[in-house]
């Protein structure tokens, strides 16, 4: 099927729900790896939104990516309980070190940044989330060893 059709297949499958959008897009994202923009305006025209509110939607939850991500995707927690153990300087660092802002991928694909909003690890801060993997009291350092690691 053509991504068109398989957009179309998802909204099809959830648009009977209570509030489709948001499992409309997880869907999108989940087969794509992010939400084309291509997909907007079909969903728009679907549920009867304006494009501009689909836009908005896929903007607003820090989940939704609007294009691939890098080969690695590290998430560092920027929540509160982290924060108050030195994550924020640790952002800076993983900005610095990656020469990326948040949400963006490096320029040889390999690994892309995203802020995350606790991950539970909170008594053992910071923490970040590498491919799916928590990691733990994490330090420059540490970082620093994790990105060279999946950058080799
Ligand atoms: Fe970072 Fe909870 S605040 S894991």
């Amino acid at each position: 099927a053509s991504a068109k059709e398989r957009i179309l297949e998802i909204v099809a499958d959830c648009r009977g729900l209570e509030g489709p959008l948001l499992p409309i897009l997880h869907a999108v994202q989940h087969e794509f790896g992010y939400i084309p923009e291509g997909a907007k305006p079909i969903i728009a025209t679907a549920l009867n939104l304006s494009r501009a509110e689909v836009h908005g939607t896929v903007t607003f939850y820090p989940d939704f990516r609007d294009r691939p991500a890098g080969q690695h995707v590290l998430k560092l927690c920027r929540a509160e309980a982290c924060q108050a153990m030195g994550a924020h300087a640790l952002g800076d660092k993983a900005r610095a070190l990656l020469g990326v802002d948040w949400h963006e991928t490096t320029a040889d694909g390999r690994v892309t940044l995203e802020p995350v909003f606790c991950l539970g690890l909170c008594a053992c801060g910071p923490a970040a989330m590498l491919d799916g993997e928590l990691l733990a009291r994490l330090d420059e350092e540490s970082l620093a060893e994790h990105l060279t690691e999946i950058r080799l």
